[in-house]
């Protein structure tokens, strides 16, 4: 086993770019902050102690880093990466091993990426996460003639020579944690920004003689997230990441393009996912599960053999067990559809059981909120509710019970018992001949005039 492994995060920067009243790295990609996406991936690279670096203003991010299980660091002044990095010294004063510092705002960072960083250092004191891109946006790496790091150059201080290199600085650097501050405590601000560079770490480590390697990533995985565009392009790549996975996994997908999936979403091998489907979190669909089109779905479970859709929303709480059939404009919430049960039309089934079997008419509402509290419907198994049904809960409805079409239903149906609600029909006979023949004469004399 490697020795113990830390993280420092640095989310204390201004993000001007994202113009939001938002701190970025609590801005989303596949449903989860981007923060959260790097604290899981250092976790997975055997990381135990994670400080996320904050400004004084960044309570959000402080709250959403502690609720993960991280520490957490403020930095009074944006002075710059270095100066960030160095505010996590307190947090660690008692740590004593391999520390990787990376940026808070890089969605796309794989557990394999700090591993190899963590590797690097071992072997040969310290190492740079780097990758080929001709972004303006990113610092240059300088290697020298023994292929180690000989200094970075931001952008903005570079000249017409350094533009020239393609080889950037991804933000993650990896050290003995004591040598680390030892270093970031002697880094000096005299460049174009007038801040502490957390770049100039391994010039600074050189004087001690202790070389900085070279750990190549892609630029996809490795990209910083400072604009609304770069946060939709981190989405976009991250979708293609989940669906290439979901696929590989034998889910099958006819327009995996159109299909926008959770971090955490949960697709069995052998179900089908029609084109435009939308996953909120928490959801698992069974093998042998079908959601058709332009369905939506947050915090259900959808076994074998259920149909859910086109056009259903299933919010959560909604399990739809074995063959119950969920169809067009039907909502489901905190409900179970029990197995083969169907409600294939314009309803709304809310804190709710539906008895196996049962039939839910098109129309059908649970009227589940009084403006105050939620309560129950209970349908039992094979009851049929008439199209255009009111269920006022807390209601029950016994097994094999038919509520007659438009009812409003107030109190308990029995079982096997038929409950209608609703005037009893007349009939006029003729009269719609009368009437029509009373408005035609009615028009003609108004005409004549
Ligand atoms: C930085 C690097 C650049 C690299 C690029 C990769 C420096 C000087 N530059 O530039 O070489 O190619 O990232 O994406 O390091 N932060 C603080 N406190 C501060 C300033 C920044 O915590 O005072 C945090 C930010 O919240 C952010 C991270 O550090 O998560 C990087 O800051 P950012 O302003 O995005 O740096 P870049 O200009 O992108
Ligand atoms: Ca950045």
């Amino acid at each position: 086993m490697n020795g113990q492994r830390a993280a420092i995060i640095l989310a204390a920067g201004k993000s001007k770019r994202m113009r939001s009243a938002m701190p970025k790295v609590l801005h989303r990609v596949a449903g989860v902050p981007i923060l959260g996406h790097i604290i899981n991936a250092v976790r997975q690279a055997g990381v135990a102690r994670i400080v996320v670096v904050t400004s004084p203003d960044g309570q959000a991010v402080r709250d959403y880093a502690v609720a993960c299980g991280a520490q957490t660091a403020i930095q009074e002044h944006q002075e710059g990466t270095g100066h960030a990095a160095k505010c996590a010294g307190v947090a660690l004063a008692d740590f004593d091993g391999a520390a990787v510092v990376t940026y808070g705002d890089m969605p796309l960072v794989t557990p394999e990426t700090f591993e190899k960083s963590f590797a690097a250092h071992e072997k040969s004191g310290m190492a740079l996460v780097a990758f080929q891109s001709q972004s303006h946006a990113y610092g240059r790496v300088i290697v020298g003639a023994d292929g180690m790091v000989d200094r970075i150059v931001e952008f903005t201080d570079s000249n017409e020579g350094e533009r020239l290199v393609t080889l950037c600085n991804a933000g993650i650097l990896a050290a003995d944690a004591k040598s680390f501050f030892r270093w970031a405590a002697l880094l000096k601000n005299d460049n174009a920004q007038n801040e502490y560079y957390l770049t100039d770490i391994p010039t600074v480590a050189k004087a001690e003689r202790v070389a900085c390697a070279v750990v190549n990533a892609d630029e996809e995985d490795v990209m910083g997230v400072n604009s609304r565009s770069e946060l939709a392009a981190a989405e976009a790549a991250m979708q293609r990441r989940l669906r290439a996975r979901a696929l590989e996994a034998g889910v099958g997908m006819i327009a995996p393009e159109t299909v926008f999936l959770h971090e955490d979403t949960v697709l069995e091998a052998d179900c089908q996912i029609g084109p435009y489907v939308v996953f909120g979190p928490g959801v698992v669909v069974r093998s042998g599960a079908e959601i058709r089109s332009f369905s939506h779905l947050e915090g259900a479970e959808v076994e074998k053999g259920a149909i859910v859709g086109p056009f259903a929303r299933l919010r959560p709480g909604a399990k739809i067990e074995e063959n119950a059939h969920i169809g067009n404009f039907v909502e489901v919430k905190n409900a179970r559809v029990e197995k083969g049960a169907k409600a294939n039309h314009l309803a709304y089934i809310g804190d709710a059981r539906v008895g196996a079997g049962a039939n839910i008419g098109a129309g059908t509402i649970t009227c589940n909120y009084d403006g105050f509290d939620k309560h129950f419907t209970d349908i039992g198994a094979g009851a049929f509710i008439g199209s255009n049904t009111a269920l006022v809960a807390p209601v029950k409805i016994g097994d094999g019970a038919i509520t007659g079409a438009g009812s409003t239903i107030t109190k308990d149906v029995a079982a096997d018992a038929l409950a209608v609600e609703r005037a009893e029909q007349r009939q006029l006979g003729g009269w719609a001949e009368k009437f029509r023949s009373r408005k035609k004469a009615e028009k003609a004399k108004r005409g004549s005039k």
